[in-house]
């Protein structure tokens, strides 16, 4: 008797869940005809506002993780997502209409995107919109769009080496639109235009901060100028693993070289020494200047103490 009850209550609530879900479905199924349904929604018109004729994107971007900073070429690999949020007017709803729905998920191709770039990519990719990007765009009901483009980026990062290892680097990401200058497409800054909480830990380089600047940006070829977004990270070398395979070594090499004037003469083996001592030398010095960038302007100070060394044992010879 009980039981019987008890799964007649089971099935009144599950009916009223079933009700209630495809009630919801009806709802979203509603909202997406209203928004995308025939003759609605052109996602190739730019939704700029109507008073003004300019749009303004907010942005801002979340490094995931450094995978490596190559010095020779000078390039910062990262694995970065950037929060691009605009407003489209075509896409309002009151969510009381649509049984409480007051966002949707849809397709990043269903609607119209800004044309981003990063300016200073390195890499295959340079547009943030790609055709093999299957992320969804959430659409909330007040019509602000979120687009989230993850990005294997491959950025130019001018690398100064004069204090290696001890060196401190600052790489930039510069964000921009390609087609439409400042007087149709802005930025505005997101409450946290650039957050490094989710970083995750590489083993050389060590995150230290990050900037945000906004400027513009003039070319030859247009009369307006165009609106960029510069990100900044700052790393630090983690230096432990250097001073242990280079620096100690560069000392001792130093201290054996100042051995060679306390040998004595008659010993015969002031020669050797010195030889021994010069060969370590220019084997470190290779290894140092397969590690620097050719186009560096200035040189590491390390390579100077390496070439004065070697200097002193030629002059002892
Ligand atoms: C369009 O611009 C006007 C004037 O700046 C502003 O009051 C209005 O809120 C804007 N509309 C939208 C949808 O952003
Ligand atoms: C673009 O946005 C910046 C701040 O985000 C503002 O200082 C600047 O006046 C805007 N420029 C135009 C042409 O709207």
């Amino acid at each position: 008797m009980w039981t019987t009850w008890r799964t007649g209550n089971y099935i009144v609530l599950l009916l009223v869940l079933i009700k209630e879900s495809k009630q919801n479905y009806m709802d979203a199924t509603r909202l997406m005809k209203k928004l995308f349904g025939e003759g609605t929604y052109d996602k190739r018109v730019i939704p700029a506002n109507k008073t003004t004729g300019q749009i303004s994107i907010a942005a801002s971007m979340t490094p995931q993780q450094i995978l490596d900073l190559d010095e020779k070429n000078q390039i910062l690999r990262t694995i970065i997502f950037v929060d691009f949020m605009w407003p489209d007017e075509r896409l309002v709803w009151d969510p009381s209409d649509y049984g409480g729905v007051d966002h949707v998920l849809v397709p990043n191709e269903m609607v119209w995107k800004p044309d981003m770039i990063m300016r200073n990519s390195a890499g295959m990719r340079m547009f943030f919109a790609s055709k093999f990007d299957v992320s969804e765009v959430i659409v909330y009901s007040d019509g602000k769009i979120n687009w989230y483009p993850l990005l294997l980026s491959e950025t130019a990062c001018k690398i100064d080496v004069e204090l290696y290892p001890f060196d401190y680097q600052e790489c930039e990401f510069l964000v921009a639109p390609w087609s439409y200058d400042v007087t149709v497409m802005n930025f505005s800054f997101g409450s946290e235009p650039l957050s490094t909480k989710y970083i995750q830990q590489n083993n050389e380089w060590h995150v230290l901060g990050s900037e945000v600047v906004f400027y513009l940006e003039h070319f030859d070829c247009c009369p307006e100028a165009y609106a960029t977004m510069k990100f900044i990270l700052k790393l630090y070398r983690r230096a432990s693993f250097y001073t242990i395979s280079q620096i100690i070594p560069c000392i001792l090499l130093t201290i054996l070289t100042t051995m060679v004037f306390l040998l004595p003469p008659e010993s015969g083996e002031k020669i050797s020494l010195g030889v021994a001592v010069w060969t370590s030398l220019v084997v470190f010095l290779l290894i140092l200047v397969e590690l620097i960038p050719r186009s560096a302007t200035k040189t590491p100070i390390l390579v100077y103490v390496h070439s004065s060394g070697e200097g002193l044992v030629h002059d002892m010879q």
